[in-house]
């Protein structure tokens, strides 16, 4: 495995430093150059979350980075992986991530490759699990529907976050509170009720061109339709964005008819155990929409 401190590619050498240290200008330029739409306050909570490192040429300027985001100590999720346009093809992704994976020793890993990065990750062991939708669009109001029988929807509040990230850490098998937290000062929220208890939650939040909405944690379609349809209603006619792995079935369809159609697709990939499991809906609260790509 190759892992020196510095490398030279065709006319670039490249040094590893810790992206703590990066200038968030140069990452927002990173990510911009490879056509993503992260803002920089989008940049700013992956930084606050997560570990990672950049690659820089010799004055110093950010041409690739990669972060990990610990959830557990058996467990990491790996996420904003870029390397510059003009540096591509020269072995810098490779390079990069086995840095990371020399920092993230024997973590299992679970990540969300877009599809140039597909088989980098697949030649570093990687296997591919699920595919994500990334769908988004202007959303357009949902007509009114039912709410599920013996259910309410309420706000959230910082006073849920316990409840929530227990239905979370249910769904994802991993402690995400620090994140729903964070995700908690810059989102509305909605909860779905039974008797006290929240059943399903669903946050929104600004996010590049528009809102995305992540997490959506519930048990089943109706459920996920009852918290996302108000966030629907409230950006009607503005870019709404959600990630999900659920291709077919009332809730995917209730996703296109609110605007937002398929527009690309990445897949979930993992290295040292399975990652995912059957997602089968029923009792069990799964992951409905994922905070981010680069989150999980
Ligand atoms: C995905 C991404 C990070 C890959 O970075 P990269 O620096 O091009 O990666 P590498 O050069 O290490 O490897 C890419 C491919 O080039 C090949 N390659 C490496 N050195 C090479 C060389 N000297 N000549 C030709 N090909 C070479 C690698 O074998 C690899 O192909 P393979 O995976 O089919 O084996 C980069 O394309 C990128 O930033 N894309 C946009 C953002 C993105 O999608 N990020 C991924 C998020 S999950």
């Amino acid at each position: 495995m190759e892992r020196t401190n510095s490398k030279r590619l065709d006319s670039f050498e490249l040094t590893i430093a810790d992206i703590a240290e990066a200038d968030l200008d140069a990452l927002h330029a990173l990510s911009m150059s490879v056509g993503w739409p992260h803002r920089a306050e989008d940049w700013q909570i992956v930084l606050e979350l997560g570990k990672g490192i950049v690659a820089r040429d010799a004055i110093g300027r950010v041409l690739g980075s990669a972060m990990w985001f610990n959830y557990a100590p058996d467990f990491t999720n790996i996420g904003m992986v870029i390397t510059s346009p003009r540096l591509q093809m020269l072995g810098a992704g490779q390079w990069m991530m086995n840095h990371v994976l020399a920092q993230t020793s024997s973590r299992a890993i679970g990540l969300n490759a877009t599809r140039l990065a597909r088989r980098l990750y697949a030649s570093l062991g990687f296997v591919a699990e699920r595919t994500v939708y990334q769908c988004n669009g202007e959303a357009v109001a949902p007509p009114q529907g039912l709410l599920p029988p013996g259910a309410r929807l309420r706000a959230l509040t910082s006073d849920d976050l316990d409840e929530i990230a227990a239905l979370d850490r249910a769904a994802y098998r991993a402690d995400r509170s620090h994140v729903l937290a964070r995700l908690l000062e810059v989102s509305k929220g909605v909860a779905l009720v039974r008797g006290e208890r929240i059943v399903a939650f669903s946050l929104c939040r600004r996010f590049g061109r528009g809102h995305l909405i992540g997490p959506l944690v519930a048990a089943n379609d109706d459920d996920a339709i009852a918290v996302t349809r108000p966030h629907v209603v409230d950006h009607a006619g503005t870019f709404l964005r959600l990630d999900t792995r659920q291709k077919s079935g009332a809730f995917a369809e209730f996703v296109a008819q609110a605007g937002l159609p398929v527009y690309d697709t990445v897949t979930s990939m993992s290295l040292g155990r399975p990652w995912l499991v059957e997602e089968t809906g029923g009792e069990t609260p799964i992951i409905y929409a994922l905070v981010a790509q680069a989150l999980g």
